[in-house]
């Protein structure tokens, strides 16, 4: 990342709302959602937990990329304004035309609406997922609602008005355009100016900018959105059209600024991690992964943080930068304490980096939560494994929740490497395990709880990855 990806906008933000445009010198760290109800007006987008969780204030952001506007739901109350320069917001009056569209019609024949709290939010994100996706599945459609809250109608209607529109659309061919959309009426006619209209605005630069470092906000945004609008900020933005995962010789380099939608869709990683998107499934919901960066993720120092949970047991290397200054510092030794990082307070996290498998070796990711959706971990865990006729030849093992910061298990390692995998092995390892940790009582449940929950998760990857050898009998 250069100099040129950070912006400090203390200029005007300039961005098209539906069909209006728009430019406001309001503080760049106003969240989109206080800015719509407030300023403009447009009370279409509710405000219930301002905390990511409930999907009410849903919105659309549309980027053009090579002159193709691509859109994601995300979550207006963690949305800085300033995200928006350049960009196509639409909220749910920006859908809306005369008549109901089939998505709204879908929702008033099933009854899906109630209180109609939350059925904005709800439109929003469906109309996301027709805009995002050329193969359309009810299953999947369903699943794009996953940050979607409702208290009324115990969700069997919203099922019935998706699968009934999904199915409507897929009929249609070539409905993968948004020219086809307007022609369908789901959306209004105004979309297909957006793209050239988008592109007439001027992306700001400026090189001398200070203060907190705001990647996807989706950490920043819950807990401190008041004290950011008296603070100096700094937007961490990239460059659209660049790649930010790639290959470098033996390494593979993640942008810091990409995100958590992004590591789980991306080819290059999943040629490697085969079950990546199930790892990352229940990270948040959609609107929240296609803000949350992998930078925040490990800046943020959460010790349950999902990502750091991940990279560490792939030996990552954190790749800072000070100006022109870089810096190497592996993940593993990169935190010291509770939020306590071995970072400068004006580096930033350039990109991290891990080495390519060059044998064939064996990963697992395990994460429990209280709630199956949109919940943090109590506990998780990542193994990276080689093997050779069952003889270890490199082992990395993370830990999360069970101590101040995410922790790279260094004494389980030094004691499995060069040993056999057996059952035995196994339970003895879930000692040594229990040594490195200090897991506190909090509302994710007792320390003694998540003593045991990582000894049952590391048991899990054994019995996972080498189901003819471990089984569960032997080591419970
Ligand atoms: C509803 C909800 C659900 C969530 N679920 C999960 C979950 O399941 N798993 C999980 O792990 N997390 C979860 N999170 C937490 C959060 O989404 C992640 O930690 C996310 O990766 C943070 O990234 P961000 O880009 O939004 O960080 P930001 O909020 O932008 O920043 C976080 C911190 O990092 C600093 N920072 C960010 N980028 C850089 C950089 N490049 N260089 C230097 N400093 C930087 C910021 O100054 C700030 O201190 C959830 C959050 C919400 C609101
Ligand atoms: S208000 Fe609940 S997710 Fe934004
Ligand atoms: S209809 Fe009332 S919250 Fe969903």
């Amino acid at each position: 990342m250069d100099h040129r990806k950070i912006q400090q906008m203390k200029n005007e933000i300039q961005f098209i709302c539906n069909d209006r445009e728009i430019t406001t010198a309001v503080h760049p760290a106003t969240t989109v959602l206080d800015f719509l109800r407030k300023s403009m007006r447009l009370t279409g987008t509710k405000e219930g937990c301002r905390e990511g969780d409930c999907g009410a204030c849903t919105v659309l952001v549309g980027e053009l990329n090579n002159e193709i506007i691509l859109y994601k739901p995300v979550n207006s109350c963690l949305l800085p304004l300033a995200s928006l320069h350049g960009k196509h917001l639409v909220t749910i009056e920006g859908i809306n035309q005369i008549e109901l569209n089939p998505l709204q019609h879908a929702f008033v024949d099933e009854g899906a609406s109630q209180c109609g709290f939350c059925t904005p939010g709800f439109l929003v994100s469906l109309t996301g997922y027709f805009l995002t996706n050329d193969i359309y599945s009810a299953e999947e459609a369903i699943n794009s609602l996953d940050g979607n809250i409702c208290r009324c109608t115990g969700y069997a209607s919203i099922k019935r008005s998706v699968e009934k529109v999904t199915n409507e659309i897929k009929l249609n061919k070539n409905y993968s355009t948004l020219e086809k959309f307007v022609e369908l009426k789901v959306l209004p006619g105004y979309f297909l100016t957006i793209p050239e209209r988008l592109a007439a605005i001027k992306l700001l630069i400026n090189q001398h900018a200070s203060g907190v470092f705001i990647s996807g906000g989706t950490d920043l945004f819950v807990q401190q959105w008041e004290k950011l609008l008296s603070s100096d900020v700094q937007f961490l933005q990239r460059d659209a059209s660049t790649p930010t995962i790639r290959i470098e010789g033996e390494s593979c380099f993640i942008d810091s600024q990409t995100t958590i939608s992004e590591i789980k869709s991306s080819g290059i990683l999943q040629k490697y991690f085969p079950q990546l998107e199930n790892y990352f499934q229940y990270f948040g919901s959609l609107p929240i992964r296609n803000r949350a960066t992998a930078g925040g993720n490990i800046i943020n120092a959460s010790p349950i943080g999902d990502m750091t949970n991940f990279l560490l047991a792939l030996n990552a290397q954190l790749h800072l930068k000070e100006k022109d200054k870089g810096r190497v510092v592996p993940l593993k030794n990169f935190y010291t304490g509770y939020k306590q990082l071995d970072k400068k307070e004006n580096e930033i996290l350039d990109s991290v980096s891990f080495n390519l498998p060059q044998n064939i070796f064996h990963f697992n990711f395990e994460k429990v939560s209280k709630r199956t959706f949109l919940d943090i971990a109590s506990v998780n865990t990542s193994i990276y494994l080689e093997e050779e006729n069952l003889t270890i030849k490199e082992i990395h093992l993370s830990a999360g929740g069970v101590a101040p910061c995410p922790l790279y298990l260094f004494k389980t390692r030094e004691f499995l490497l060069g040993k056999t995998i057996s059952p035995q092995l196994v339970k003895e390892s879930a000692e040594i395990i229990q040594t490195e940790i200090s897991p506190i009582s909090d509302a994710r449940g007792s320390a003694e709880y998540k003593r045991l929950l990582l000894r049952q998760l590391f048991f899990a990857h054994f019995i996972k990855l080498f189901p003819k050898i471990i089984s569960l009998e032997e080591v419970v």
